[in-house]
């Protein structure tokens, strides 16, 4: 008898634990455009996050994953890369190094713009959109690319939108997050919260510039996408309603290597959720070389999109020459072509097309990294406590540094500005001055002081929008009205 009652008990802990697991099942489709491997692993991770969470999820992107996932389909933008090789940059961004920010301003619009309309084009995103599919809540990043919005109407499902950076114009005005460009720096132009008055002037200047240009040329642009990605959904909203109806923003970045700012309840900061919780082991003549880095290791890699090989001669040499500086130091460079260091003997250097960077940056002998200062390799450099040397070359490379170097754990040298002195100079500074380590190991146990790493808060937000069904508790109402009513001018 008492053993039937056990398995009677039995049985209702399990039903009650299945019904549990379908409340909490979501089906969550991710739409991340950007042909950027960087981009691209700030939603894999959050979208694998999810997957290994228990939801169902769907992945629409560039890239696919060489090992398939359980719960994790994906969805391949077909004509992304083709456009990107054929209308982009000849592969490398050097040649849009160091311009103003209108010329960047336009760059990025352009970018953005372009990488919608080839989603727009897919014929797989197309036969999804088409399909009869359900979505609980659906992710999306947006440079630029508000026609992406429909798909929250269309599929009758909240939107949430993320950042591969901070916070700017493009994603504050979703939430209604304030703006004060006296000591909020616009992502391109390399300031921190500390501005002169010119550069206050200059700062305030490329906001005006967003607000009005975006509605002028941008929405114009999405608009057409719009109508061209929902032809038969004639009581489709206009961007502008749909940006208004955006439940959440994750943005990739932290206070510790961000500027201190105002958000509202549904922005939120998850940057760091593609650092794996495990250090993954290194391949074995990786990890001897850096064990027996008697003298240590500099650790260059500029990014996924800049091959140090592309860099202009006198660069290369600039900084080839500043190395020699450090004979006994081991050096490691991310390229995808041998490099000689004369100053350096062979088996001290090591040269390899891609690394394992995080693995890397989580070994003791390395003793400062040399970055192009993009917001991934800056948080990784933080949450494994690296002094960096940054060499900024586009976008908010410049402003990830400039506050680097105004929290006292790197020193930033301008992609046109880098001479054998400079860098020879910064090396020998973080190197012999232990201030910058020190400096690097508070900042990142700061960092690494949270609740609960970044992806387990981004899975835990995209949970509650799911559950509250976009969560419009959150949504500040000053997005519903017009300008004049929120600023009490009428
Ligand atoms: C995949 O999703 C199903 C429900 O859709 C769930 O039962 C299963 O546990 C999930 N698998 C993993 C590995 O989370
Ligand atoms: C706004 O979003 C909610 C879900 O969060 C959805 O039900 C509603 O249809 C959307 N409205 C518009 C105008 O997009
Ligand atoms: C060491 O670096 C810090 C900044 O990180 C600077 O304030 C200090 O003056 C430096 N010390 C020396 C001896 O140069």
């Amino acid at each position: 008898m008492n053993r039937l009652n056990g398995i009677y008990l039995l049985c209702e802990v399990l039903v009650i634990f299945y019904l549990i697991s379908l409340i909490n099942c979501f089906k969550i489709l991710g739409v991340f455009p950007c042909p950027s491997r960087s981009h691209y692993s700030v939603g894999h991770a959050l979208m694998k996050g999810l997957a290994d969470d228990g939801h169902e999820v769907t992945m629409v992107s560039p890239f696919s994953q060489t090992k398939s996932i359980e719960n994790y389909t994906e969805i391949l933008l077909e004509h992304s890369w083709a456009g990107y090789k054929r209308d982009f940059m000849k592969g490398n961004l050097l040649e849009v190094s160091g311009v103003n920010f209108w010329t960047s301003f336009m760059n990025i619009l352009d970018y953005g713009t372009k990488q919608t309309g080839w989603a727009v084009t897919s014929e797989n995103f197309q036969q999804l959109i088409q399909s009869d599919q359900k979505f609980d809540v659906i992710i999306m990043e947006l440079i630029y690319g508000e026609a992406l919005l429909g798909l929250g109407y269309h599929f009758r499902a909240p939107v949430i939108a993320t950042s591969a950076f901070g916070a700017n114009k493009w994603t504050t005005d979703l939430v209604g997050a304030p703006i004060f460009p006296s000591f909020m720096p616009n992502t391109n132009n390399g300031f921190t919260d500390r501005m002169d008055f010119w550069q206050r002037m200059y700062n305030s200047l490329s906001y005006w510039f967003d607000d009005i240009v975006m509605p002028m040329v941008s929405t114009t642009i999405q608009q057409k996408y719009l109508d061209q990605l929902f032809p038969n959904t004639p009581d489709m909203p206009t961007i502008t309603e749909l940006k208004r109806n955006v439940s959440l923003v994750l943005l990739s970045t932290h206070v510790t290597v961000g500027t201190a700012r105002p958000y509202p309840p549904n922005m939120i900061e998850v940057g760091g959720m593609h650092i794996d919780r495990e250090i993954q082991p290194l391949p074995q003549h990786l990890q001897q070389f850096l064990d027996d880095a008697e003298h240590g290791v500099i650790y260059l890699a500029l990014g996924s999109c800049i091959q140090f090989s592309k860099l202009t001669n006198d660069k290369k040499e600039a900084i080839i020459n500043a190395f020699g500086e450090f004979p006994n130091m081991r050096i490691i460079i991310k390229n995808e072509e041998n490099i000689v260091i004369p100053s350096h003997q062979a088996d001290n250097v090591l040269i390899e097309p891609w690394f394992l960077q995080q693995s890397i940056l989580a070994h003791s002998a390395v003793r400062v990294f040399v970055t192009h200062g993009g917001t991934l390799s800056i948080l990784e450099a933080v949450h494994f406590a690296k002094p960096v040397i940054g060499i900024p070359i586009v976008f908010d490379e410049y402003l990830n540094l400039a506050v680097a170097q105004q929290n006292d754990y790197g020193i930033s040298i301008p992609f046109q500005e880098i001479t054998e002195n400079r860098l020879r100079s910064a090396l020998k500074e973080i190197l012999s001055n232990s201030s910058y380590a020190k400096n690097a190991q508070t900042i990142s146990e700061r960092y690494r002081d949270q609740l609960r790493t970044p992806l387990a808060i981004a899975i835990h937000w995209v949970k509650h929008v799911a559950k509250n069904k976009g969560a419009p508790h959150l949504r500040m109402f000053a997005v519903e009205m017009p300008f004049y009513v929120l600023y009490n001018l009428d």
